[in-house]
């Protein structure tokens, strides 16, 4: 491999989602000739007509900006200095273990094209020891080949803001790579980057997001004790965070995404009868679309309402203001409506602009023209700002966005 000091190190981005892209970009703004590799092509040709697949603040201009820069899309991997893995790492539904086939199917084509001399950076999220399972066995014998773990911490909808202003952390076997890491990403992130060795970095990044699904699942357990004491959950969260040393998350619907509902099953996998409270969590969690379904049956039946098709979920994304739907608490909801052969809600989300469900609304007047009853579970700005279409209705607010007189809430 060249040194860092040599003009222009060539990195090969793999996988170019939610994360590998915004990374692509933000890398054309050091002096490196980046390539972006997917395996889909549709999604190359879009990128290669600067097209944007998912809507992200300041994304579509960082592409324009990137392509006038040094920046290729290609389904083709290619030998370069350093590589940057961004692929999915789901979990195994029956044994709650990372899906690790991904990653190890990147690292495979990547040998193919470069077997030795390279530095190989894995950002997908992974669990605590999977680079020494799945990877090292990969690479043993092709000398020259170093891994490294640098799993990304921006949230979609401040993606660009994220990468550059959050401090991250950078696993590597040695100063050296490390260091070299490090100085690649300083190319655009202003925040502190801390460097660790792989398996640190692996456990840390797991950690951040299975404390905060505990922290919500506790807010969400503790709206079903206040439910049962009468008592207002909102008003008890919020006074208690005044104290200096309390910050208890909001309760909602449930926690979708491809972070924080994924990644504490990786710990309940490989610890079972350790990972307790990470457990107990998760079921708090996956709990609250079932909860959900109770308030708005409990509300039916006190307003006197029995035609289900006069009902609407708003919001089908899985937290507000993005256009992300996957593991959403809505279509975890709507899948167990189906279960109980419950079918006519109406659904809408100013966000998916095209069709996927039977029930879906385009239009948010011709949504609220057909629904008397609205659920809102995702607090998009958009229906904030449009109080006044939906003050008539009958509401159930799951995030706590709406103050209109007489809304329900968990
Ligand atoms: N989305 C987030 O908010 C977020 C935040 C932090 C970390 N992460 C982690 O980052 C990783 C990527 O997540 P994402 O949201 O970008 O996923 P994504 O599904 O948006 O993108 C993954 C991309 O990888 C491509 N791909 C799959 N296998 C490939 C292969 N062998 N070669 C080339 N391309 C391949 C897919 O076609 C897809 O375009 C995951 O491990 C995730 O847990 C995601």
């Amino acid at each position: 491999m060249r040194n860092l000091g040599d003009n222009e190190l060539k990195i090969n981005i793999i996988g170019l989602g939610y994360i590998g892209l915004p990374t692509a970009l933000m890398l054309t703004k050091g002096n490196y000739e980046i390539v972006g590799t997917d395996l889909n092509q549709k999604l190359i040709s879009e990128l290669a007509d600067k097209c944007m697949r998912f809507s992200e603040n300041g994304m579509e201009e960082l592409l324009k900006e990137a392509c006038n820069r040094d920046i290729r899309f290609t389904v083709e991997y290619e030998q370069a200095d350093v590589y940057i893995v961004a692929v999915p790492t789901p979990y195994i539904k029956t044994s709650k273990k990372v899906d690790a086939s991904y990653v190890i199917g990147a690292v495979t084509k990547i040998l193919k094209v470069c077997p030795g001399d390279c530095v190989i950076v894995i950002e997908s999220t992974i669990s605590p020891g999977t680079i020494d399972r799945y990877i090292r066995p990969l690479i043993d014998g092709h000398e020259g080949v170093k891994l490294a773990h640098a799993p990304e911490r921006i949230i979609p909808g401040k993606i660009l803001f994220e990468l550059e202003n959050n401090s991250r952390i950078i696993g590597a076997d040695t100063n050296e790579i490390g260091t070299l890491i490090k100085t690649i990403y300083q190319s655009f992130c202003k925040g502190t980057i801390v460097t660790t060795d792989i398996r640190t970095a692996e456990m840390i990044k797991v950690v951040e997001n299975t404390y905060r699904d505990i922290n919500i699942a506790f807010a969400n357990e503790l709206t079903k004790i206040c439910k049962e004491a009468e008592l207002n959950v909102y008003e008890i969260i919020r006074t208690a965070n005044m104290h200096p040393r309390v910050n208890i998350l909001s309760p909602g619907p449930g926690v979708g995404g491809h972070c924080i509902s994924v990644d504490p099953w990786f710990l309940v996998g490989d610890y079972p009868g350790l990972a307790n409270i990470i457990l107990a969590a998760r079921k708090i969690n996956d709990s609250m679309p079932e909860y959900v379904l109770e308030r708005i049956s409990e509300i039916m039946e006190k307003e006197g309402i029995n035609n289900i098709s006069r009902i609407g979920l708003y919001g089908l994304t899985y937290k507000e203001d993005v256009d992300d739907i996957r593991e959403s608490p809505t279509l975890q909801m709507l899948s167990i409506m189906k279960k109980h052969l419950a079918s006519g809600i109406k659904v809408y989300d100013p966000y998916i602009k095209e069709k996927i469900l039977e029930n879906q609304f385009l239009e948010f007047k011709e949504f609220t023209e057909n629904v008397d009853f609205i659920i809102i579970m995702v607090g998009h700005k958009q229906i904030i700002e449009q109080l006044d279409i939906i003050r008539n209705k009958i509401i159930l607010d799951t995030r706590n966005v709406i103050e209109i007189e007489g809304v329900y809430r968990l």
